[in-house]
């Protein structure tokens, strides 16, 4: 009888040590291969236009990719994915020449971010922005 209920300890024990261990396996596995949830992270980002002078660019993390918010020369904001549409490096403001310049195959954009030359097959996808209370809010 006492040996029955040992067994069945050590079987609930053992048991219990597999499932703990299994956990601990399985879990880092799921979070690297589960989709990333980025709808309640960055869904919103908040800029003071104090930091944008003319002819400068703020670079960002939007939805988890890099974008950018320029202010022209003539005073207008844009907000761009930064991302290329070629083959996804950051494209480089130039600001002497107001465009965008993408360091891995010279893709070329203007500062609203139509293509000019190079590989890259569409424009730069722009972003929705409002300006309130000094911010300028993307998203
Ligand atoms: S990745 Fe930008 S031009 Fe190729």
């Amino acid at each position: 009888m006492v040996v029955k209920e040992r067994r069945t300890f050590l079987g609930v024990c053992l048991g219990a040590l597999f499932a703990a261990g299994a956990g601990a396996i399985a879990y880092p596995v799921f979070r690297y291969l589960a989709p990333r949830h980025e709808a309640g992270n960055n869904s919103k980002v908040e800029i003071p236009e104090s930091e944008l002078t003319a002819g400068n660019a703020k670079y960002f993390e939007y939805q988890g990719k890099a974008a950018v918010l320029i202010r022209r020369n003539n005073g207008a904001l844009v907000a761009l994915s930064a991302v290329c549409t070629h083959l996804g490096c950051v494209v480089q403001w130039q600001k002497e020449k107001e465009e965008f310049l993408c360091p891995c195959h010279a893709g070329l954009f203007t500062a609203d971010g139509t293509v000019i030359s190079g590989p890259p097959p569409k424009p730069l996808e722009k972003l929705s922005f409002v300006v309130a209370n000094g911010k300028v809010i993307i998203g």
